[in-house]
């Protein structure tokens, strides 16, 4: 908790990584060896290699985004204590991911901030619009826009900008509080959001299994499992605060 604790509405942002849908059965990235049919996510996951070798990237995101929708794959308790503290909060809450999976939507979040896309949509590589895509789509699919064969995942590749980074840093500027969530600290401008948010006066959080790259920038480490160390930590915020 920050030493002051008399605010009465802080304002708070919560980034997630993958760790917070470890646990809801959707690999990590760099837990398991990273490795995807041989590829480093690394490899899969630029303009380039969606240049040279189309069929793989799609691929793989096909296979993701089909995991993705099977049953097994459920919301946890995380991402259901966010959107907890999110009805307490309202807008004094904004909660950033990484992720490009829904589980925080599916566990009850109305507002998220994916800053790296979404699986469950495909964007026209001629007019960037994005559209809802449940389905495979490979450089056979016709764009519903311009009826073309111009559709890529919708996904924020190694060396593209992110996305809502004017309202992700306008937030950090504010908040009182700001949390990282199972996130390994390794991939800017992400791994940056701790050191902008303590040059602004937030107390800041790491909650993960283990101590990430930027651990020592923390005021405070929360370890263990997300299902359990979320909870715990939203449930004794909204205590506190008397929310
Ligand atoms: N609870 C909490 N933390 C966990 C759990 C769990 N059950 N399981 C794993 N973790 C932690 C790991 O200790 C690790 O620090 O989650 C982190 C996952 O790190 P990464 O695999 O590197 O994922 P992330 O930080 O989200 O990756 C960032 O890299 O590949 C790109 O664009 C992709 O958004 C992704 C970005």
């Amino acid at each position: 908790m920050p030493a002051d604790n008399t605010l009465t509405n802080p304002k708070i942002v919560v980034l997630t990584g993958a760790g917070i849908s470890a646990e809801s059965g959707l690999k990590t990235f760099r837990d398991n060896d990273g490795l995807w049919e041989n590829h480093r996510v690394e490899e899969v996951a630029t303009p380039e290699a969606f240049e040279q070798n189309p069929s793989l990237v799609y691929r793989f995101y096909n296979a993701r985004r089909a995991q993705l929708q099977q049953d097994d794959v459920q919301p946890n308790a995380a991402h259901q204590a966010l959107a907890k503290l999110e009805q307490a909060l309202g807008d004094d809450l904004m909660v950033v991911t990484q992720n490009v999976d829904d589980l925080h939507e599916r566990g009850g979040s109305k507002s998220v901030y994916h800053m790296h896309g979404k699986l469950l949509s495909a964007r026209c590589a001629i007019s960037h619009q994005s559209f809802v895509w449940r389905d495979s789509f490979d450089h056979t699919t016709k764009c519903p826009c311009c009826h073309r064969v111009t559709l890529r995942p919708d996904i924020v590749w190694f060396g593209e900008m992110p996305l809502y980074m004017d309202e992700i840093y306008t937030a950090l500027a504010q908040a009182d509080i700001f949390i990282a969530i199972g996130t390994s600290g390794n991939v800017y401008p992400a791994a940056g959001f701790v050191q902008i948010a303590k040059e602004s006066g937030a107390y800041t959080i790491e909650a993960n299994l283990a101590p990430g790259a930027t651990n020592a920038l923390f005021d405070q480490s929360l370890t263990g499992p997300a299902s359990q160390i979320v909870p715990e930590w939203v449930n004794e915020l909204l205590s506190n605060y008397a929310l």
